[in-house]
């Protein structure tokens, strides 16, 4: 610091700094990015339930894929004609829809925020925007009141954090992608402002723009507004822009600890309801969530609502048993940290505090060989019930479970460590 060069050096950034003019300082452009402390608190978080829904139930067909007609700005059409499809809505009555519930049953599986689709590919809007009459409160729906806000309120009175799924393509706007495409994104950053107004605190906001560009949904602009509205929110990577967390979709995240980022999935084969879908197992579902976790990352699963409003009785029981596990060994997975050893095939390790928690997922032999571990292991025990011989060298971990003391979904080895990262 004394040295005269670096002396200077400071100086001149000092006083370039005060004579930018405002606009460039706004260049700081802070508004790409939210706090650091609300992007730590989002990733203790840990596992959200995604939520697909709207007219296309009824179908039971894929939310906005199975749409027919032109897909501006993507290959393809679906299925379903578009005189049908763009129909729907009208036949659309979810009298069996309770919000509290959709939030007792996230919350009883463990989930700790929830993200709902306010409008998806096909352009249904699910709440009661000013800027259009597809809507669910349409004077044509005969359900006619705004889910966004049932649910939205649902949440805020439980502790359980909101977010919204929005899609940036529209294959149902008239000027989505044509010569006045201008006009549909004064239509989007429309219905952005209305979602971050109307409806309380936004805690995330899932775009899904297809791969467009921050050019396509005039990106900046939107996540100043945005942020200006919603200081702390979460916006993921799919805007245009790398936003606050990535998203890879239906796999599991490599292991990175940043940036942050959000592995989203299915619990059966598809987004939105599809009837006698299959559904995965509990052992693929934990083991899912513990691989994430173990990768640094946070889970956003999917459930897919029927069309009376209800979430099927058989994956609401799948969620009550990945929260009855969460209940007994949830301490090795929220606001844990991936690590500090890599995964591997055999599992991964997540960490907290002083404490290391080993996954074995796949066991392969008499023992478990783990590479050196920088702090001293202090005791070491088996959170799952049972025995365990832990033996630490300079070449590694060794750990030693008998057969019959291994669980055949996660056998969690808890070891107290005196210096961790
Ligand atoms: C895909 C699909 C969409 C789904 C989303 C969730 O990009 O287009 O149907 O909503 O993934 O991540």
């Amino acid at each position: 610091m004394s040295n005269p060069f670096t002396h200077s050096l400071y100086l001149i950034v000092i006083l370039t700094a005060f004579s930018l003019p405002h606009a460039d300082l706004a260049e700081a452009e802070d508004y790409l990015h939210a706090p650091p402390e609300a992007v730590k608190e989002w990733r203790e978080l840990k596992f959200g339930m995604f939520i697909h829904w709207g007219p296309v139930s009824l179908m039971g067909t894929e939310i906005g894929w199975s749409r027919g007609g032109e897909r501006r700005g993507q290959r393809g059409t679906g299925d379903i004609p578009v005189e049908i499809y763009d129909n729907l809505y009208k036949k659309f009555n979810p009298t069996e829809f309770d919000a509290d519930e959709w939030v007792r049953i996230a919350q009883e599986a463990g989930m700790k925020y929830l993200v709902f689709t306010t409008k998806h590919h096909d352009g249904f809007v699910n709440f009661d925007s000013k800027l259009t009459d597809y809507k669910i409160t349409s004077p044509e729906s005969p359900y006619g009141k705004d889910i966004v806000k049932q649910l939205a309120d649902a949440c805020h009175k439980a502790g359980l954090d909101f977010g919204i799924y929005y899609s940036p393509p529209d294959w149902h706007h008239p000027d989505y992608r044509t010569e006045n495409h201008e006009r549909y994104i004064e239509y989007l950053h429309g219905q952005l402002k209305e979602l971050c107004s109307n409806y309380g605190d936004i805690d995330m906001i899932f775009f899904d723009g297809l791969g467009g560009t921050a050019e396509d949904w005039n990106a900046k602009p939107l996540f100043k507004m945005i942020r200006d509205l919603q200081p702390d929110v979460i916006i993921n990577n799919r805007c245009g822009l790398p936003g606050d967390n990535q998203t890879p979709e239906q796999k599991i995240g490599a292991f990175q600890t940043d940036p942050p980022w959000e592995t989203c999935m299915t619990i059966g084969t598809q987004w939105a309801w599809k009837p006698d879908d299959k559904i995965k197992s509990v052992k693929e579902c934990v083991q899912t969530l513990v691989r994430v976790a173990g990768n640094d990352g946070n889970l956003l699963f999917n459930v897919g609502p029927m069309p009376d409003g209800r979430i099927e009785p058989c994956q609401v029981g799948r969620l009550e048993e990945i929260g009855d596990w969460l209940d007994q060994y949830g301490e090795s997975i929220y606001a844990t940290r991936g690590g500090p050893i890599v995964s591997g095939p055999w599992g991964v390790t997540t960490y907290k505090d002083n404490k290391v928690y080993v996954h074995v997922l796949e066991w392969e032999g008499d023992s478990l060989e783990l590479p050196p571990l920088e702090g001293k292991i202090l005791d070491s025990e088996l959170m799952t019930g049972g025995k365990v011989e832990v033996v630490q060298s300079e070449d590694g971990v060794s750990i030693k479970v008998p057969r019959e003391d291994r669980d055949p979904v996660d056998t969690i080895v808890v070891m107290r460590v005196d210096d961790l990262p």
